[in-house]
């Protein structure tokens, strides 16, 4: 029998690479391009599974193409607000994504964000290597402490609650949250992290607020200028989420009046793109959406792909099917 062929839409781990090209016919994208919409169209319409990341678009326009051929979307990421989930299903596609594996590493980055914005981390080492330092002083540079803080997270699920257990065990922080769907006790045992009501309770109460909900019609701007002039004044934000859930042009307003005191950014609102403001202000950190970039993460993503496919071929249900 001859073995399904799969489009892989980016260059992936290559050890990920090789386990599909032995198992599969496999296309690969040697020169990690971005895919266009036709050729989106053409992966559809030439391969048993296509297997997209969170940068492809897979919008209604993609899947709306004659004689699809595919039979499944292995997208290499958690998040999903860049597949029409309704257009896929109406296509007769199953869509898999990659929960779980990237959840320390993407804590460990937002965490990465928090400390790098609070101690001016980014600023300071443009000042050394501009060649601007001449020494310690008492009065150089400082930032805001962490330690004993107060953390306030929008969304309580996995990813937020690794960064609650870096936050509480690691810097003693005060946890609050908001999730319109609230984890379980037991998620959540251990971690001292009490429940607010609504966003704008946990805005008024925190001193560093992190994004954790997923991109979408739901989230869309939800951090906006309601929402920038409810958090603390010398609060800041960190976002490694969905980009879509900022309004950049109202952060951007927020941060210049000092409504708010920094941000730290791994996502934007039109990625690649970042908003021009932000580029020229040195009370944010900015990151080229790191949050799952490490080896060992990328390859158990690729993996994960893999499992879900290989069971897909074999008739099973996948472990991560979406539709
Ligand atoms: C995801 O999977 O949603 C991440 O953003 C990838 O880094």
């Amino acid at each position: 029998m001859s073995k399904p062929k799969v489009i892989v839409t980016r260059r992936w781990h290559r050890d990920v690479e090789q386990v599909l090209v032995e198992r599969y016919d496999t296309q690969l994208n040697e020169d990690d391009h971005p895919m266009s919409v036709a050729e989106l169209q053409d992966a559809l319409r030439n391969a048993d599974a296509v297997l997209p990341t969170v940068c492809d678009k897979v919008t209604a326009e993609v899947l709306g193409v004659d004689n699809i051929r595919a039979r499944i979307l292995g997208s290499n990421g958690v998040g999903f607000n860049h597949i029409d989930l309704d257009a896929a299903q109406a296509a007769g596609l199953t869509v898999t994504n990659t929960p779980e594996v990237l959840t320390d590493c993407t804590a460990d980055l937002a965490m990465t964000l928090l400390l790098a914005v609070a101690r001016r981390a980014g600023e300071g080492e443009r000042h050394l290597r501009n060649g601007e330092w001449t020494g310690w002083r008492p009065t150089h540079m400082m930032g805001t402490s962490v330690t004993g803080k107060t953390l306030g997270l929008i969304g309580m699920g996995r990813i937020a609650r690794a960064v609650a257990a870096r936050a509480a065990h690691g810097f003693n922080m005060k946890i609050i949250f908001h999730d319109p769907f609230p984890p379980r006790d037991e998620d959540i045992a251990g971690l001292n992290a009490t429940a607010c009501a609504s966003p704008e309770e946990v805005f008024a109460q925190a001193d560093f607020v992190s994004l954790h909900c997923p991109g979408g019609k739901e989230t869309y701007h939800l951090i906006g200028t309601d929402a920038l002039k409810a958090m603390k004044p010398g609060a800041f934000l960190i976002n490694s989420a969905r980009g879509d859930v900022i309004d950049e042009a109202a952060l951007v307003s927020a941060l210049d009046s000092g409504e708010i005191a920094g941000a730290g950014l791994d996502v934007f609102e039109k990625e690649p793109t970042v908003t021009a403001g932000l580029l020229k202000m040195e009370n944010v950190v900015l990151l080229p959406h790191l949050g799952s970039a490490t080896q060992e993460t990328r390859k158990a993503m690729g993996m994960r792909v893999v499992e879900n496919i290989d069971a897909f071929f074999k008739g099973e249900n996948p472990r991560d099917k979406l539709v």
